[in-house]
């Protein structure tokens, strides 16, 4: 019999150790792949090291998962090459999330015609560094009144980075003082005033991969390991399929297969505030009860790319997404239908969904087979001793330990550490 097919996942890696030594024991478990036409698949993972590359070598990597090129651009270049030269498949590709940054994402979702907030974009208070700015600017610069923006917004409103992140930069004005203050703290960073949203019900989290979405309770007051509530019935059906179908709008317009998206639901209206985090934290310590269905999701996303030859694609396509958003006759419901339509056209998500079903079977018996075990357990206590400092790993453990035997015993077994 001739041997499956093997495909070669890489995973670029920052300073994370927990999903990929997690996604590793399940890739690892999974064995072989039977793929739609009854050819077998196996697939590999590696952790991608960074070493010069010659712009001809070929990658021997199929898909690679990316944590790392937001920060680190020497890795960033070689996953543009490998997308531009070798059609490697990426999760995600620098060239949609490279340009296209939080601001790209208001101005592409406010055409669909999403509840975006009121949001400006100011000139930098600190000129950039450079000769011509002083000409330039006593020609060009046209001076401007930052108080008067503001108060047509309306105070609180939000000052934060066009291109922000992980909350840095990110301040809530309440006045001119506390206005003129965040001003001159942003000095060279591009800021955005944004009206707030005031009062909201409920802040939601959705994690996307692919056409797989987990929408979350998420409390950005909180600490770390307690932002995202386990909470299965806190949004009223349409609300949650229309949280739903947002991510997916933004996904499947950008090309961004692993995201999260963050909305503010106030009664029956979704505003979007954030959603290119093309590169989300998937921590043990942070998604707790939500840690296998992520990781499970991009195991399972990553074989369905790989196993059907999914193709890779560069370029965005908007136009399909602009004929509904410009289009007058459509209301705002049949603009979410006909995205939604198009969202899981792009993700092949019926597809998706048989591919599941069939050639993974067995996967969700192998996940929960894991997840209860003593070497997940390890892989737990390994992750709070390397986050938090000894006077908490006790209580950070026995914390986590309970989040994930919820889940555990909710999926039917007993986990490792309680007997
Ligand atoms: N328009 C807004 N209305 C209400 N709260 C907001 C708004 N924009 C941002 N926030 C608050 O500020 C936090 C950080 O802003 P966000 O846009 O998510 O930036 P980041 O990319 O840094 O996460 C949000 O999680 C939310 O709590
Ligand atoms: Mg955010």
């Amino acid at each position: 019999m001739a041997p499956a097919t093997s495909h070669l996942i890489g995973l670029l890696l920052g300073t994370e150790e927990d999903w990929p030594s997690a996604f590793e024991a399940l890739v690892d478990r999974l064995g072989e792949i039977l793929g739609e036409d009854g050819a077998r698949h196996r697939l590999a993972v590696e952790r991608i090291t960074i070493e010069p590359f010659d712009l001809r070598d070929r990658p021997r990597y199929e898909l690679v998962v990316d944590r790392l090129a937001y920060w680190y651009y020497h890795p960033r270049e070689w996953l543009k090459k490998v997308a531009l030269m070798d059609d490697v498949y990426l999760l995600n590709s620098p060239f949609t999330f490279q340009s296209m940054e939080k601001h790209a994402a208001y101005c592409a979702m406010l055409r669909c015609g999403l509840k975006v907030p009121r949001t400006v974009l100011v000139p930098f208070k600190r000129p950039p560094d450079n000769a011509r700015w002083a000409y330039t600017a006593a020609r060009y610069n046209r001076p401007f009144d930052l108080e008067a923006i503001a108060r047509e917004i309306g105070f609180p409103l939000f000052m934060k980075p066009y291109d922000g992140g992980q909350w840095v930069g990110v301040t809530r004005v309440r006045d001119e003082d506390e206005l003129a203050r965040a001003y001159d703290a942003s000095g060279q960073r591009l800021m955005h005033l944004q009206a707030s949203i005031e009062d909201y019900d409920v802040f939601t989290r959705s994690l996307s991969i692919g056409p797989e979405t987990m929408v979350m309770r998420f409390r950005p007051d909180r600490p770390l390991h307690d932002r995202y509530a386990v909470d299965h019935e806190f949004l009223e059906p349409a609300v949650g399929a229309e949280v739903v179908t947002i991510g997916r709008l933004v996904n499947a317009f950008f090309r961004w297969e692993f995201n999260s998206c963050e909305c503010l639901v106030r009664g029956a209206d979704v505003f979007p505030i954030d959603y290119a985090n093309a590169c989300p934290d998937i921590g043990l310590t942070s998604l707790h009860y939500y840690f296998p269905w992520a990781v499970t999701a991009l195991v399972r996303w990553c074989a369905f790319c790989v196993v059907t030859g999914r193709r890779p694609r560069l370029d965005l396509d908007t136009r399909r997404f602009f004929d509904i958003g410009d289009d007058p006759s459509l209301s705002y419901e049949e603009k979410l239908a006909a995205y939604r339509r198009l969202g899981d056209e792009s993700f092949e998500a019926d597809r998706y969904a048989e591919f599941c079903a069939t050639a993974l079977g067995h996967l969700d018996e192998i996940v929960l087979a894991w997840v209860s075990s003593p070497d997940f357990d390890r892989l737990l206590v390994d992750t709070v001793r390397a986050l938090y400092p000894p006077h908490e790993h006790e209580a950070f453990v026995a914390h986590f330990r309970g989040l994930v035997g919820q889940w555990v015993r909710e999926h039917g077994a007993e986990p490792a550490f309680s007997g």
